[in-house]
């Protein structure tokens, strides 16, 4: 062993005796969740013992944790335990709550909706779509975009996951759906009747109940949407997905598509109007295209686009923070950490650190762009999309989806805040505008 390496043993070990870097959790929710991060990383180190309840959260910081946990080279971080705990009663078995050889299975069958054409064709039909979803904003009066957002990606969930015909039938699924991810984020989890985990109990049964009664139909028909491509999908080895698997991909893709991207157009949004210059450059850039229905790869070329929502992402990233169970013990930071622990590590830290990013807290787009590309400073410093294993399976649809939903709207609108507004954000579970975020959308001439 070299000089440099300590030996395991003489690594501290990690306990609740061990008070130099243990907190209790901060109760009340007193301060917003990035504030208390940095409190914790700048007082106490990159490795924090978070005492909570019975649990034993340990808080890791940084890149360099953020590749030893995402990547998992080792198989010892389970996503699955966290994630069950967190949602599993209400979107069971969703490819996150899967570990090991049994998620590798399941995401290799499911690429085959994630793959370039499918996306091509996602985008195609997804035009019209958006079009017609915008419709409504143009306007004197301020709009509430979260909401408008919010209805517009449950319409695309509607057509291009299902492949529902867009109209009064697609309203009843819609609020099941609503209940089921206001149930997921309940305290209460107790089935009482009409509490929100009851709600959302109902919401499951209700969804698995309708799509169930369109599997037939799925199976044979050779539709471009993505259920029918779940059902006909097959590994190289002719390996398909069962019926209910089938069914509970559905329901899980419908859920992580969701919140992530009416929590990204909604901050985006605010950055563009709070950035008139960005958003003028966006528009022309948009405008170049020179037409009203991009494809998947005339959206690619959309590269000012691009920055604004990578740097919107990284001063806001939907998930917040992404949990693991360790299953055996290991070290970080000089500490041995016991298995068992809920290890948690923090992308919207590590958007924020000082170390990595020029001037964190300011929205810069062109950061990302040549000649600076921070984001290159270390592998995992922007990590808004996870990494390793379970990266996001809908990264790729979920940029072009915001690309496309961004081109109709500049093109048609210019967007703007009620003067000296600044947008109060909730920071967790999900990053989203606790007001609604107020947008004038005024019609171009
Ligand atoms: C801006 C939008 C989005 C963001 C920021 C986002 C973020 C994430 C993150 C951080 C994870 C990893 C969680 C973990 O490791 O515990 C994840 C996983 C996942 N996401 Fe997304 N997501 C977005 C949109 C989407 C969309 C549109 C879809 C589907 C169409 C999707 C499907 C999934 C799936 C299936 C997983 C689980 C992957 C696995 O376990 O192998 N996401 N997402």
């Amino acid at each position: 062993m070299s000089e440099s390496v300590r030996p395991f043993k003489e690594v501290p070990k990690l306990g609740f005796f061990q008070g130099l870097r243990v907190v209790a959790a901060s109760g009340g929710g007193r301060v917003d969740m990035l504030s208390g991060l940095r409190e914790q990383y700048e007082t106490l180190g990159p490795v924090v013992l978070q005492l909570s309840g019975p649990f034993k959260l340990v808080n890791l910081f940084g890149p360099d944790a953020n590749r030893l946990v995402l990547q998992d080279r080792d198989q010892i971080f389970s996503a699955m335990r966290p994630w069950v705990q967190i949602m599993g009663r209400i979107f069971t078995n969703g490819l996150l709550l899967r570990d090991g050889a049994d998620h590798k299975h399941h995401r290799k069958i499911m690429h085959e909706a994630f793959t370039r054409p499918a996306l091509r064709d996602y985008v195609e039909r997804m035009n019209p779509i958006v079009a017609r979803g915008l419709d409504s904003l143009a306007g004197s009066e301020p709009v509430l975009a979260f909401r408008a957002y919010k209805q517009l990606t449950l319409e695309i969930a509607a057509s291009i996951f299902v492949g529902m015909d867009l109209g009064p039938q697609t309203r009843p699924m819609n609020r099941a759906f609503e209940d089921m991810v206001a149930a997921s984020m309940s305290r209460i989890r107790l089935p009482w009747i009409g509490r929100e985990f009851a709600r959302g109990l109902s919401g499951r049964k209700y969804l698995l109940e309708t799509l169930g009664g369109m599997l037939e139909k799925k199976h044979g028909d050779g539709g471009p949407d993505m259920f029918s491509r779940l059902c006909r999908a097959r590994t190289p080895e002719g390996e398909a997905l069962s019926d209910s698997e089938v069914l509970d991909h559905m329901i899980f893709l419908m859920m992580a598509a969701h919140d992530t991207t009416t929590s990204t157009l909604s901050s985006l949004t605010y950055e563009l109007a709070k950035h008139p210059d960005w958003q003028e450059r966006v528009r022309e850039e948009s405008r170049a295209l020179g037409t009203g229905e991009p494809g998947l790869e005339e959206l690619g070329r959309l590269e000012a686009l691009g920055w604004a929502m990578d740097e919107t992402i990284r001063r806001y990233p939907p998930l917040p923070v992404i949990p693991r169970v360790n299953t055996a013990d290991f070290e970080f930071g000089g500490y041995e950490i016991p298995a068992g622990c809920m290890v948690v590590v923090s992308p919207i830290h590590t958007h924020h650190m000082a170390e990595w990013w020029s001037d964190p807290f300011t929205w810069d787009p062109a950061r990302f762009g040549p000649g600076r590309l921070e984001q290159e400073r270390h592998t995992h410093s922007w990590v808004p999309f996870g990494s390793g294993p379970h990266m996001c399976l809908g990264l790729r649809f979920a940029e072009a989806q915001v690309r496309l939903v961004m081109h109709h709207l500049v093109t048609r609108f210019r967007m703007s805040v009620p003067h000296g507004y600044t947008m109060p954000v909730q920071q967790a579970p999900i990053s989203k505008p606790r007001d609604g975020l107020p947008v004038r959308f005024t019609p171009l001439a």
